[in-house]
């Protein structure tokens, strides 16, 4: 394997600092050419001295005048706003997209590297909610290889492809087919096993202390309130080609099985590691070849035992429901089930609205909507505006932290 060129977006976060950390431990393998940030101006440029890219973007046009001023005299283009990062999923010399903004904000430079034929590294599940079929459409015919990130689905591509040497195409119509399950494993979040009752008054601080993973806010709110698992449902439907039906969730508070495949043979295969993104992110920057990620070895005998239990309780993680329903539904239901789910997590972030809030909120949008199949990205993002715009209306109505104590 030679250099391989790969640019960044969203490297200011939390996959984008692991991912970084990997590239930075196989300088043989890797050069950052293009790096892409919301607002973290002093993260970028620390960055992009160090990591000597062609081009950085940042969407923060306030942020960016910092950047520029800070990175002046150097041989690095700045890009700035939305379009500045959208050019980033596009570069020219990268061979590899590593697409990890946080929300929608993802989609349109990731549909950039699709449409420009990059192999991706998908860690923003949130692009593949809202725009799934015609996301994975578009890889098809663009030819692009579309590579999980996300712990759970690495686990399942790793499953499915381990060994194969071509690449991989985005749906391999034969798991439906095949009568594959996919088995998604849950830690259950900072609340396993807590009851409706005890969830109304739980604070932030209580939600964002996630018992295994270290990961940005959006991501750690979502698995306490197990939308995360939800999105991830979604998710692997579309990546895989697996009817709803056929995709299971089971609790594994050790977050040491990331997912499974069971066959029709009686055989499942399951992927482990401790729970490090840098494993899953090394996989997908390397795929096919293998490499050394820095993160500590599996310990079986240390830890002793493994344990698993049935799915989240529906009346007190209602969010895994209402994305099986979105799913099911089909067309713009998971658009908008994401919006109003990304207006309730910023709403509960801010105290503005309570943790049992964050599932009525969604629900209530999604009663308003009516999914429809649509076959632009440009509407889809629209049907996102709208369902924002319904959510901050109900927080209108019913917010003011009254659930919070
Ligand atoms: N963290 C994990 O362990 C993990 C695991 C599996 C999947 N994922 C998925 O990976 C994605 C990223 O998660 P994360 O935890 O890394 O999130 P994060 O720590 O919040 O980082 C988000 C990144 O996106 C950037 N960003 C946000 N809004 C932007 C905008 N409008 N334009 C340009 N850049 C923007 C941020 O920039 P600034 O910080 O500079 O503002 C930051 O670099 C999410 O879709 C998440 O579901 C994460």
């Amino acid at each position: 394997m030679g250099v391989k060129r790969i640019a960044i977006l969203g490297s200011t976060g939390s996959i984008g600092v692991n991912a970084l950390d990997v590239v930075a431990a196989h300088p043989e393998r890797f050069r950052v050419v293009a790096l892409a940030a919301g607002a973290n101006g002093a993260r970028l440029v620390e960055q992009a001295r160090r990591f000597r890219p062609e081009v950085v973007a940042v969407a923060n046009e306030r942020v960016a005048a910092e950047v520029r001023r800070e990175l002046a005299g150097e041989p690095i283009e700045i890009l700035t706003g939305a379009a500045g990062v959208e050019a980033v999923g596009g570069w020219e010399s990268a061979e590899m997209i590593l697409s990890a903004l946080v929300g929608a904000a993802g989609l349109r430079p990731t549909w950039a590297a699709l449409r420009a034929g990059k192999p991706v590294a998908l860690a923003n599940k949130e692009c593949l909610v809202i725009s799934g079929a015609l996301f994975m459409e578009q890889a098809r015919r663009s030819g692009s290889q579309v590579i999980p990130v996300d712990s759970e689905h690495s686990a399942i591509f790793q499953a499915l492809y381990n060994g194969r040497r071509e690449p991989v195409s985005p749906i391999d119509a034969t798991h439906d087919a095949a009568g594959v399950r996919l088995i998604l494993t849950a830690s259950g979040g900072p609340f396993r096993g807590w009851r409706r009752s005890r969830l109304e008054h739980v604070t932030c601080e209580q939600a964002l202390a996630h018992p295994n993973w270290s990961m940005g806010r959006k991501i750690t709110i979502d698995s306490a309130t197990c939308m995360n698992k939800g999105l991830e449902v979604i998710e692997a439907h579309h990546l895989f080609g697996v009817p709803a039906g056929r995709i299971e969730v089971v609790v594994h508070p050790e977050s040491i099985v990331h997912s499974m495949v069971a066959y029709a043979d009686g055989s499942v295969l399951a992927q482990m590691g401790v729970p490090d993104m840098r494993t899953p992110i090394a996989v997908a920057l390397a795929w096919p070849e293998r490499i050394s990620a820095p993160v500590a070895r599996l310990d079986l005998p240390a830890l002793g035992s493994l344990t698993f239990g049935g799915p989240p309780d529906p009346a007190a993680f209602p969010c895994l429901e209402l994305a099986y329903a979105a799913l099911k539904q089909g067309g713009t239901a998971p658009a908008v089930l994401n919006g109003a789910n990304e207006v309730a997590v910023e709403a509960f972030l801010k105290h503005a609205i309570g943790f049992l809030d964050i599932p009525r909120l969604i629900q209530s949008t999604l009663e308003q909507s009516a999914p429809d199949a649509m076959d632009r990205i440009e509407d889809l993002l629209e049907v996102d505006r709208w369902a924002r715009e319904r959510a901050r209306a109900w927080i209108a109505r019913h917010g003011g932290g009254s659930q919070v104590e």
